[in-house]
């Protein structure tokens, strides 16, 4: 019931083609910290929650062996289906119950995941699972950022806002933890030795479809459309019409966000990386 109710929470085609990989600056922050850490060897990493799997592509040149997994059968499959490296595979399970022996592997991540889980059973099968000087890195971008086009970047940012704080009415309140900058999940973590990091910014280009396309794959935007079809799809499609107009132009293709901070278009990786080691 759980797996079946996620999968119409999410829509995994426009996860496939609408959300980005962590971004550079996130991922050096990861990894400057394992380095820091000295989490080494580097056998096996773990991406719990890794949605269509374009979070766990990133691990794939850092570790001998990747494992993504997902409590929603749908994003699975989507994950398997696209193009991936020969040492990732992926795995449908629920986050609290990873099917890992104890003291296995070497690093956990979950990007944008974690405010779904149940912490506390999470964070025991956390520790159970980790090696000894394992890691675990916690992140999400936040909802908040801005969008940059020619002299109409203000305007734009504001459409952007506008729609996002319709949809928002619409958001799971465990969506409240990504919000609150993951402040709540970073103090349920329970290990003394931890690192919350946030204002990792990072630029984006995208194009109008690209950021409507980045809507649609949003939790609250699927509560929308499940609650009201044709008022979620005329939002986004005035949306678009009122991107297009602010910028004067009329291919939905134009890079609209050449410079864009925050989260989605240029996302600001608000990832609040409670990376923290175990001993
Ligand atoms: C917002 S998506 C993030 C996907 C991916 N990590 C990314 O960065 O694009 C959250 C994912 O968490 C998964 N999820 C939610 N609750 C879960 C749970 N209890 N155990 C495992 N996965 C869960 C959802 O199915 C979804 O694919």
């Amino acid at each position: 019931m759980a797996v079946h109710l996620l999968d119409t929470q999410y829509d995994a085609d426009s996860y496939q083609k609408y959300r980005f990989p962590p971004s550079e600056n996130l991922q050096s922050v990861i990894f400057s910290y394992l380095e820091e850490k000295k989490v080494d060897p580097v056998r096996l990493a773990v991406d719990v929650g890794c949605g269509s799997g374009q979070s766990t592509h990133v691990l794939a040149a850092h570790f001998e062996k990747v494992v993504g997994t997902d409590i929603s059968e749908a994003q699975i499959e989507a994950a398997k289906q696209a193009a991936s490296f020969p040492n990732v595979t992926y795995h449908v399970c629920p986050a609290e119950e990873l099917p890992f022996e104890d003291g296995s592997v070497d690093l956990i991540t979950a990007f944008t995941a974690a405010h779904w889980f149940d912490m506390p059973r999470f964070m025991k099968e956390v520790d159970r699972v980790l090696k000894p000087h394992g890691c675990v890195a916690l992140s999400t971008y936040t909802t908040d950022f801005s969008m940059h086009y020619k002299d109409c970047s203000e305007r734009l940012t504001e459409i952007f806002t506008e729609t996002r704080d319709l949809l928002l009415k619409y958001s799971d309140e465990k969506v409240n933890l990504v919000i609150a900058e993951y402040k709540e999940v970073f103090e349920s973590v329970p290990f003394p030795d931890k690192k919350r990091v946030t204002q990792i910014l990072d630029k984006i280009p995208m194009s109008v479809s690209g950021v409507i396309g980045l809507f649609q794959s949003f939790s609250m935007y699927q509560a929308f459309l499940r609650s009201d079809p044709e008022a979620a799809k005329s939002l986004l499609q005035k949306t678009e019409q009122r991107f297009l107009e602010t910028m004067g132009v009329c291919s939905n293709e134009t890079q609209a966000l050449e410079e864009i901070k925050d989260p989605l278009a240029h996302r600001r990786l608000q990832r609040l990386d409670h990376i923290w080691n175990m001993q």
